[in-house]
């Protein structure tokens, strides 16, 4: 890993009010942010190092789906750049008495916060969010279509691992995507992420979970895992978003040909990690050797959803005041 005083300085700085997708972003947009992240791991690992940045700022979380790592870490990284944190989540709120999200997001931005962090199950409720309050608007996830602070962590765990978190240059570098990309929105940010910092995508997986226009268009479609598995730095696993309509049809079926298990595994490059964004479907996607082998970033990729968040947070609020 690079020496943090030799990194190189981004051109473009990313100062936008809301991140709602990587595919809004230039490339320098998302190196931009990245950078910042790789700066914060400290900051964001060690309390002694916590940074003062946002004190003063309050931000609201409205988790209209579940949730346990992105609010987690966005409520971290929102305290440990001394902002305070209003939850508002699903469950217990006026949503259930049939308020609508929009409503929801300026009633508690009339209260006072600097930013709102939105998931949701419509595909472009966030953007409908931003395009109705002041504050700044991050999206933690919407519907099947991007997670773009996920998409973020993975680019950050790929750069660190790979050497390649000066430049954040991606080229040579092939990433597998494994499983439901039809309904997966991580996939949706990590295609576009990765493709954009110059690395190659490649999926695998099932007829009924291949992904449609635009992001079929950037991707190569294989369905021999045995096969493309060999030949890949990465390999993400992704869960079967049964919420969102997925039909594996037969499960053995599905795993036989689908799982990361440890005989796959061992097929990989010898230097090749293991990615997943959680939750895990242990022994459905991926066997628990694998997860808990040497080949997994997974704990790697949750840490880094810290420091990637505190960037989020404070680009889209500086760009706010
Ligand atoms: C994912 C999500 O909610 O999109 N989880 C996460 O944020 N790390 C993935 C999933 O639910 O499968």
């Amino acid at each position: 890993m690079a020496d943090a005083t030799s990194h190189q300085s981004t051109e473009t700085r990313f100062s936008r009010r809301s991140l709602i997708a990587l595919a809004d972003l230039s490339s320098d947009e998302i190196r931009s942010l990245l950078s910042s992240a790789r700066d914060m791991v400290d900051a964001a690992a060690w309390p002694g190092a916590a940074r003062t940045d946002l004190a003063g700022h309050s931000v609201g979380t409205l988790f209209f789906e579940d949730s346990t790592r992105t609010r987690s870490s966005f409520t971290l990284a929102a305290q440990r750049m001394g902002a305070h944190v209003v939850d508002c989540s699903g469950a217990g709120t006026s949503v259930s008495k049939g308020e609508t999200i929009v409503d929801t997001a300026l009633t508690i931005e009339s209260m006072g916060v600097s930013a709102l962090v939105v998931r949701c199950t419509p595909e472009d409720g966030v953007r409908a969010v931003a395009d109705a309050v002041q504050c700044a608007v991050i999206s933690a996830g919407a519907g099947a279509g991007e997670h773009p602070t996920q998409g973020l962590l993975d680019c950050l765990t790929i750069a660190r691992e790979f050497d390649r978190d000066d430049a954040f240059d991606f080229s040579g570098l092939r990433l597998l995507i494994v499983g439901d990309l039809a309904h997966s929105r991580v996939a949706g940010s990590a295609v576009v992420g990765f493709t954009k910092l110059g690395g190659e995508v490649i999926c695998c997986c099932p007829e009924e979970m291949t992904p449609g226009p635009p992001m079929a268009s950037s991707l190569t479609i294989e369905r021999d895992l045995d096969r493309v598995i060999q030949d890949v730095d990465i390999v993400m696993m992704l869960r079967i978003q049964m919420e969102r309509g997925a039909d594996p049809g037969s499960m053995n079926a599905y795993t036989k040909a689908y799982q990361l298990d440890a005989r796959r595994a061992a097929l990989m490059r010898d230097d090749a990690i293991v990615m997943h964004p959680g939750p895990m479907n242990r022994e459905v996607e991926i066997a628990s050797e694998v997860a808990d082998g040497p080949r997994s970033r997974i704990w790697t990729q949750v840490r880094l959803g810290v420091p990637v968040r505190m960037a989020a947070l404070l680009h889209c609020i500086q760009s706010t005041t």
